[in-house]
């Protein structure tokens, strides 16, 4: 049986890792025979923990063209690493994969760190990743305005609150543009909608997927 890979994009509070929990059980429920591996990045990895005790930069704090690059260059070993470790060895085996965030991510939020650093950043990025990436077989996009995102975190105030909504505006247009240019590839889930929906629409695709 074929693997597939599966990946859950949004800007931050899209609510994409609530549905990833909520497919992954319906799955389980539904097929029981078939393996499925649910991921996420960062991951739990060595790099992933340098990244998360380091994630000033993704949070659109001022700081030095190199630790920005040094930011994207983690993504991109514990992306590398996450790929080689879980993500291949598990489609081997012919399992579903669900990965809360992919390389897509990095594209979108360190496309927006490094404006002004390198010349238009979101495809410089995805051309690093070309020749050794593996590409979804789908990707769904959790789509709403950056300010429910917002208030859905409702953890920043002020000019906190002012800079962190600045920054997730940029990151949703570089996705929105990568979705525009792949449209085979990814499917946008309105993530405007209650939970609840939400991860119906996402379990509907997935399960179409499957099924095919
Ligand atoms: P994540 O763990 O998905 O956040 P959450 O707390 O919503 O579960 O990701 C943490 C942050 O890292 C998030 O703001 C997105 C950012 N990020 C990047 O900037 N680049 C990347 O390549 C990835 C995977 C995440």
């Amino acid at each position: 049986m074929k693997g597939l890979l599966i990946t859950l994009e949004g800007i931050d509070g899209s609510g994409k890792s609530t549905a990833a929990k909520i497919i992954a059980s319906r799955l389980a429920e539904t097929m029981p025979e078939r393996r499925l591996v649910l991921t996420a990045e960062p991951t739990t990895g060595e790099v992933g923990r340098i990244l998360r005790s380091e994630m000033a930069i993704a949070c659109g704090e001022e700081t030095s063209a190199a630790s920005r690059m040094q930011e994207l260059f983690l993504f991109m070993a514990d992306h590398a690493q996450h790929l080689s470790k879980t993500v291949l060895p598990a489609l081997e085996t012919g399992a579903i994969v669900l990965s809360d965030r992919y390389a897509d991510s990095t594209a979108a939020y360190q496309g927006v760190t490094l404006k002004g650093i390198v010349p238009d950043p979101v495809s410089w990025i995805q051309s690093i990743y070309r020749p050794w990436n593996l590409l979804p077989d789908k990707t769904l996009l959790f789509v709403l305005d950056p300010s429910s995102a917002l208030q859905r975190l409702q953890s920043r105030r002020g000019r906190e609150k002012f800079e962190r909504l600045e920054f997730l505006r940029f990151v949703d247009e570089n996705f929105r543009r990568m979705a525009a240019l792949e449209p085979e590839r990814f499917m946008r889930i309105d993530a405007e909608q209650d939970a609840e929906k939400v991860a119906k629409e996402a379990i509907n695709a997935v399960l179409n997927l499957i099924c095919k």
